[in-house]
């Protein structure tokens, strides 16, 4: 970072230089640079505007147009020399153009501020964002239902309180996740709707004198309206907050995910394989193979959650209009937008690398009594209470674990010590299969069912 002309856009007022310190304190450069192909898109959709309403001569409107594309190109090429000096992204442009076009630069800056151009460049930016994080959250749903379509009837045991519950089909125990990534993907695509509003033409908080068209800049920049408040445009930040919460519920989900994948390549479950490409060894026993991309994945969504709580406080209790507390915004923001997409990416390849042990799933579902409940329920079809039922199940469960077998594997005559209604036709409805197939209604776990959620998520997703 170079320090060039020591005097700041602002300094006329000042009887003495800031503190260096100060400078080092207050400067944004180091990471809002990241937004500088979008203070440029800005900028050029404003002078454009300029010139239309008659602020801005043709020739000023050139020079314009002719130093932005040099600076985009040094941005690019990373040539561009940003000064700390020159506080944040938006002088350190406007101060380069000045250098390459004179004064057409210093005309730029009639009729706005830094306050409605910074809310403009991180909406501008984040609108992007979202569309990329839609876009990897509907690659990684095809993914799940690849995997899901694989498995509609592998029978693993379901769980609540993890203990084993009932059988049910891998493939919807996947397809559950399917449905919650469909909501986030919802929930972004509606964030994006208040995140593309247009706050330029609120400038530093009470709008401007100059006759500017604010619904031409919207549409030179893709906004679907502008921001109808120019107070609460150049200082809400509620849709930072509002991508940050859907984010964090991506992340929550996919926590809960990681749990299980963890909890199921374990050793003690044996029901899946990692691939080899997201998991580590020890540096000290030699056996291991570490589930490290979930353990992260887990551990980076504290990271989110952590991110949504700091700009919630950031945001409480400032009075109207910008506050420089805003320019914290960006940080969290950024850094939820990389470590969601890199964990979609991860994600979606990772599902991609499982390998499933159809035979551990089946043993711990045979070996759980999952099926008690499909006995209770054959009972109640025969006439009993379901609570009479449920009492001589749990007899039947009793003695079948001091025999150590299944409830499948009792012989006719002793189930029938639990009730005289059991007859031949039970030991189709004990197997785990006869559980799957008789749960046969939309969001049931029956492998028809499951097939026919898969069908539907592929024409929704068009995959
Ligand atoms: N760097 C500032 C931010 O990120 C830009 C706006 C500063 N405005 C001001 N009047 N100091 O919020």
């Amino acid at each position: 970072m170079q320090d060039q002309n020591p005097a700041q856009a602002w300094s006329g007022r000042f009887n003495e230089p800031v503190a260096e310190l100060v400078k080092r304190y207050t400067a944004s450069v180091e990471f809002d640079r990241r937004l500088a192909e979008c203070d440029i898109q800005g900028s050029l959709a404003h002078a454009l505007m300029l010139n239309a309403v008659g602020i801005l001569n043709a020739d000023d409107l050139s020079a314009i147009q002719r130093g932005m594309a040099q600076i985009l190109a040094e941005v690019r090429n990373d040539q561009f020399v940003w000064s700390l000096d020159a506080e944040d992204v938006h002088l350190n442009i406007e101060k380069r153009l000045t250098s390459l076009v004179g004064d057409a630069g210093k005309r730029l800056h009639t009729a706005r501020s830094r306050n409605d151009q910074v809310a403009t460049d991180v909406r501008l930016w984040l609108r992007a964002e979202i569309d990329a994080l839609v876009a990897l959250v509907k690659n990684l749903q095809g993914a799940l239902l690849d995997l899901a379509e694989q498995h509609a009837d592998t029978v693993m045991p379901g769980f609540t309180h993890l203990q084993v519950a009932q059988p049910v089909a891998f493939g919807h125990h996947l397809m559950a996740y399917y449905e919650m990534l469909k909501r986030d993907g919802e929930r972004l695509q509606d964030c994006r709707k208040r995140v593309n509003r247009l706050p330029l033409g609120a400038a530093a908080l009470a709008g401007t004198s100059y006759p500017i068209d604010r619904e031409m800049v919207a549409r030179e920049l893709g906004f679907d309206g502008v921001c109808e408040n120019s107070l609460d445009a150049v200082s809400d930040r509620d849709f930072a907050i509002e991508f940050t919460a859907s984010a964090a519920l991506v992340m929550t989900h996919l926590s809960r995910l990681s749990e299980e994948l963890i909890l199921w390549m374990s050793p003690r479950f044996g029901f899946i394989d990692i691939a080899d490409r997201f998991c580590t060894g020890s540096s000290i026993m030699p056996q291991k193979k570490n589930p490290d991309v979930p353990e992260l994945v887990r551990g980076k969504t504290g990271r989110i959650n952590g991110h949504l709580v700091a700009l919630l406080t950031l945001m409480k209790s400032q009075p109207l209009a910008y506050n420089k507390d805003n320019q914290e915004d960006k940080e969290p923001l950024f850094d939820t937008v990389d470590t969601l997409n890199a964990t979609l990416r991860i994600y979606a390849d990772m599902i991609g690398g499982i390998t499933v042990n159809k035979d551990a799933m089946r043993q711990a579902a045979f070996q759980g009594y999952a099926t008690a409940t499909d006995l209770a329920d054959y009972l109640v079809k025969k006439g009993l209470p379901f609570r009479d039922a449920h009492e001589a199940v749990a007899r039947a469960v009793r003695h079948a674990e001091s025999r150590k077998c299944d409830l499948s594997e009792l012989p006719l005559d002793e189930l029938r010590q639990f009730s005289p209604l059991i007859e031949a036709d039970i030991f189709a409805v004990l197997t785990l299969e006869g559980s799957l197939n008789s749960r046969n209604h939309i969001g049931g776990t029956a492998p028809e069912q499951v097939r026919k959620a898969i069908h539907k998520a592929r024409q929704a997703l068009g995959k």
